[in-house]
C-alpha cells in the first residue's frame, strides 16, 4: 500500500500536500446541496478555489446522491484525482436515531450498543459517509456538563467495553470490503469530560496519575479495537490546549500508544490556540498542531495559510506534512476510495436501509432497555392497559426526545409518547393527554385547566417532564440542574389531587430531582430514547417490555453535590467510619454525602434475592485467580432482568484507591422463583492500577470484592493478592 501512496506522495506539490490537511463543511463543495452557502465562520476561512479543489475531506456531507455528485466534481477539479473524505456526526444513529450513549450506557447491553453502531453504520455507509465521529467516550462526573448525554458514564471499565463494542458495530472486520460499515473516530481526546464546573470548553487539569486510571481507558480501548481516527479535544490537558499538546498527541498517543491514524482536530480547536494562550498568531498555531501530530485541521486555516512559509523558513519539517498527509492517504486507501471513491453511496439502497422496520424495531428494543427504573412505590407500574390514564407534560405529545447530534433523525417522525401508549392501552379513548406546561414556559390558564380536566377522571397520572434537547449537548451546561420550575409547579398542583403518579423523563443528564422524586409514586428515566421513544416508554409502562436499566453515572441529591461518583476515594475521615464523629468528618451540614441514585442501581417489575457470595479461597495470585460465585433468585411473580455487579476495593495502595472499582457484570434473565449461579474470575491484572510513578501493576495486599445489584447494596469479602 505504502510503495503506491508514497508514490502519490512524490507527486503532490507542497500547496496540494498542504490542502489536503484541511477539512471544510459540504457548502464550500461543488455539487452539495447548500453549495456556496459560506457564511458565518466559514466566512472568515479566506480560502481559495485552489484550497477547496486540493482539500483532503468534508465533513456534515450525507445522502448517496450528493455525495456522488461532490466526490464526482471533486476528482475532475483534483489534479492527482485524490478523493475526498467524507465525515458526519452519526453518534447514536443515522436517521434511525437510537438512545442517546448515556441511555445506552443504561442498558449495560454491550452487544445492543454494537448493533446500533453497526446499523447506523450501514445507514450512514448508503448515504455516502466513509467516516463518523464517534464514540464519544469522555469519562464524565459533572451533570452540569451537557455533554454528558453523549458518554457511556463514570466508570473506566465500562466506558472501555462500550467504546469497544461501538468500534466494533462501526468499522466491523475490513472497512475495504465491508462498505456498509464506517470507519470511527474516538474523541475527545483527551478528558475533555472533566472540564472545571461543568462548564463546556472550560479547563481541565488532572494530575497524570488521575487521567490514566480514570479518562484514558476510553480512548485506548477503542483504539485497541482498531479505531482509525482520534479526535482531539477542545480542552486544555495540564495547562496546554490537546490540539497542541505534544507530550499528549506525539509522545502518548503515537509514541507510547503506537497510534499511527489520523488525528483531527476538533471544530476551530486548531486555531482556538490563540485564545488560550499558547500561540501568537495563526502561524504559530500551525507549527504547534503539526508538531504535536495533528493531521487534519476542522475549518479553521491556519495549516493552509501558513505551513508552507513555516516550512520555506525552517521552522517546520516538511516531513511532518508528509507523514499527516501519508495517513490520510492511508486511510483513503483502507476505506477503498482510491478503487471506489463512492464506497458505499448508493441512492438505491439508501431508500431500502434507511430508518427501515428493522432498524427502528432495533431502535426501540435498545430503547427499552435503556430506560432506568429508579422507583416504584406500591408497583404503581406497569399500568393495567384498561386503566383511566391522565398524561400530562411538555413530553406527552413531543417528538423532543432524539436529543443532541441526532441531525438526520427527525422529530416529526418520532413517536411520541401519547402516540405510544395510546397503541397499548385497551382503548386509547381511557387517555386524556395535556401539556400542563411548556418545557420551561409557566403554564397558561388553558394549559392548566386542560390539564385538571384531563386528570379529573383518571386513575393514575402519567407525568411527561424533561428538558428540551438544547438545554443538553454541546454548549449547553446548566448550573441548577432540577426541571424548569413550570415542571415543578405541575406536579406540585397535580399532586395536590392525591392520585397516583408516575413520572416520566426525558433529559440528557442526571438531574437534581428534588420536587420529582419526592412527589411522585414512580419515576422512570427515558433519556433521550430516539426514534421509538414513545413506544419504548409506552412498552414499559404498560409491562409489554421489563424495566432493566441501571444508572452509569450517578444522580446527585443536589448540584451542591457535584462531582459526585461512586469510585471516589475514602479520605482520612470517612463520614461513614464506625468511629466516625459527629462534626469533624468529611461532611456536608445540609445534605447527605451519598447520591439520590448510585451507579449500577435500577428497578425492574420484580425483585431478587442474592444469597452469600463466595470465594473460592482466600488467596489469589499472578498464576491462580479468584473466582467470586453468588446466586441470585427471581423472589418476584415476573420474570426480569437484573445486572449482576462485581466491585473490587484496594485496601492499602501506594496511593489512595477507590472505595470501589467495577471489574464485571453480567446482565442474567431470571423467570420468577428461578435461581441463577453467577461466577466471576477475578485475574491479577484487574488489581492493577497506576502508581506514584504511573506504572501500571498490582500490590499484594488485602482487597475486598463485592457482589451485588449497584455500588452501593453490595456485600464485601475478603481476600488477599500474594506475589
Ligand atoms: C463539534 C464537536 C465534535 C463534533 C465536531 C464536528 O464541535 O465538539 O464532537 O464531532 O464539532 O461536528
Amino acid at each position: 500500500m505504502d510503495d503506491r501512496l508514497n508514490d502519490l506522495l512524490r507527486r503532490m506539490t507542497l500547496e496540494e500536500k498542504v490542502a489536503q490537511l484541511l477539512q471544510l463543511a459540504a457548502p464550500f463543495f461543488r455539487g452539495a446541496e447548500d453549495e456556496g452557502q459560506i457564511t458565518g465562520p466559514l466566512e472568515g476561512l479566506g480560502l481559495a478555489e485552489a484550497h477547496v479543489r486540493n482539500s483532503g475531506s468534508v465533513l456534515g456531507l450525507t445522502g448517496a446522491a450528493q455525495v456522488i455528485a461532490v466526490q464526482d466534481a471533486h476528482l475532475k477539479s483534483n489534479r492527482l484525482g485524490i478523493p475526498l473524505l467524507v465525515m458526519a456526526d452519526i453518534v447514536h444513529g443515522y436517521r434511525t436515531i437510537f438512545p442517546v450513549p448515556l441511555g445506552i450506557g443504561c442498558s449495560w447491553d454491550l452487544a445492543g450498543a454494537e448493533e446500533s453502531a453497526r446499523i447506523a453504520a450501514k445507514e450512514a455507509a448508503a448515504a455516502g459517509v466513509h467516516v463518523t465521529f464517534a464514540p464519544m467516550v469522555d469519562l464524565v462526573r459533572d451533570p452540569r456538563w451537557g455533554r454528558v448525554m453523549e458518554s457511556t458514564g463514570e466508570d473506566p471499565y465500562l466506558n472501555a467495553e462500550f467504546a469497544r463494542a461501538f468500534v466494533r458495530g462501526f468499522q466491523g472486520q475490513d472497512l475495504a470490503r465491508e462498505t456498509d460499515r464506517v470507519a470511527a473516530c474516538v474523541k475527545h481526546f483527551a478528558a475533555y469530560g472533566a472540564a472545571e464546573a461543568g462548564r463546556d470548553y472550560n479547563t481541565v487539569d488532572l494530575s497524570e496519575r488521575q487521567l490514566r486510571e480514570f479518562y484514558l481507558p476510553g480512548y485506548k480501548a477503542a483504539l485497541d479495537e482498531g479505531c482509525e481516527m482520534v479526535m482531539t479535544a477542545f480542552n486544555t490537558v495540564d495547562g496546554i490546549p490537546a490540539t497542541g499538546n505534544r507530550r499528549l498527541m506525539r509522545k502518548l498517543l503515537r509514541e507510547e500508544w503506537g497510534f499511527d491514524g489520523v488525528l483531527i482536530s476538533d471544530w476551530g480547536a486548531l486555531k482556538e490556540l490563540i485564545p488560550h494562550g499558547v500561540a501568537a498568531d495563526e502561524a504559530e498555531a500551525a507549527r504547534l498542531a503539526i508538531q504535536a501530530g495533528v493531521d487534519i485541521e476542522m475549518m479553521t486555516s491556519c495549516y493552509v495559510h501558513h505551513l508552507k512559509a513555516l516550512i520555506e523558513a525552517g521552522e517546520v519539517e516538511e516531513r511532518l506534512v508528509d507523514e499527516a498527509v501519508l495517513r490520510i492517504l492511508r486511510l483513503k486507501e483502507k476505506l477503498g476510495l482510491f478503487d471506489n471513491p463512492y464506497r458505499g453511496a448508493d441512492p438505491e439502497r439508501e431508500r431500502e436501509v434507511v430508518y427501515s422496520d428493522a432498524h427502528r424495531r432495533a431502535s426501540r428494543e435498545l430503547a427499552a432497555k435503556s430506560c432506568v427504573l429508579l422507583k416504584n412505590e406500591g408497583g404503581l407500574l406497569p399500568l393495567a392497559r384498561e386503566q383511566r390514564v391522565a398524561l400530562i407534560g411538555p413530553f406527552a405529545r413531543s417528538g423532543d426526545i432524539l436529543g443532541p447530534w441526532s441531525w438526520l433523525g427527525s422529530r416529526d417522525d418520532a413517536v411520541r409518547l401519547h402516540d405510544g401508549m395510546a397503541a397499548r392501552a385497551a382503548d386509547p379513548g381511557r387517555i386524556a393527554v395535556a401539556d400542563g406546561c411548556g418545557v420551561d414556559e409557566a403554564a397558561t390558564e388553558a394549559q392548566l385547566r386542560e390539564a385538571m380536566d384531563a386528570a379529573r377522571d383518571a386513575d393514575v397520572i402519567v407525568l411527561a417532564l424533561g428538558e428540551r434537547s438544547e438545554m443538553s449537548g454541546e454548549a449547553g451546561s446548566r448550573a441548577d440542574i432540577r426541571l424548569p420550575q413550570a415542571q415543578l409547579d405541575l406536579v406540585a398542583r397535580l399532586k395536590a389531587l392525591g392520585k397516583p403518579m408516575a413520572a416520566v423523563l426525558f433529559n440528557g443528564r442526571p438531574l437534581d430531582l428534588h420536587g420529582v422524586a419526592d412527589q411522585a409514586d414512580a419515576v422512570l428515566e427515558a433519556w433521550f430514547p430516539g426514534s421509538e421513544g414513545g413506544a419504548a416508554v409506552a412498552d414499559l409502562l404498560y409491562g409489554a417490555a421489563r424495566p432493566s436499566g441501571r444508572l452509569t453515572m450517578s444522580f446527585p441529591y443536589a448540584v451542591g453535590q457535584v462531582p459526585v461518583y461512586y469510585n471516589a476515594y475514602n479520605t482520612g475521615r470517612p463520614k461513614d467510619a464506625p468511629d466516625a464523629q459527629v462534626r469533624y468528618v468529611s461532611q456536608y451540614l445540609d445534605i447527605p454525602n451519598e447520591p439520590l441514585y448510585p451507579f449500577g442501581y435500577g428497578l425492574g417489575y420484580t425483585s431478587f434475592a442474592y444469597g452469600e457470595a463466595k470465594l473460592s479461597a482466600a488467596e489469589m495470585s499472578a498464576e491462580t485467580p479468584l473466582a467470586v460465585t453468588v446466586q441470585v433468585t427471581n423472589e418476584g411473580d415476573a420474570p426480569g432482568e437484573e445486572v449482576v455487579q462485581l466491585y473490587v476495593r484496594d485496601l492499602a495502595g501506594e496511593v489512595v484507591r477507590p472505595v470501589k472499582e467495577l471489574k464485571a457484570f453480567r446482565k442474567i434473565s431470571l423467570e420468577p422463583g428461578e435461581t441463577a449461579q453467577v461466577t466471576f474470575e477475578l485475574t491479577e491484572p484487574q488489581l492493577r492500577y497506576y502508581h506514584a510513578d504511573c506504572t501500571h501493576a498490582s500490590d499484594a495486599g488485602a482487597f475486598l470484592a463485592y457482589v451485588g445489584p449497584n455500588s452501593r447494596d453490595a456485600v464485601g469479602l475478603a481476600f488477599r493478592l500474594i506475589k
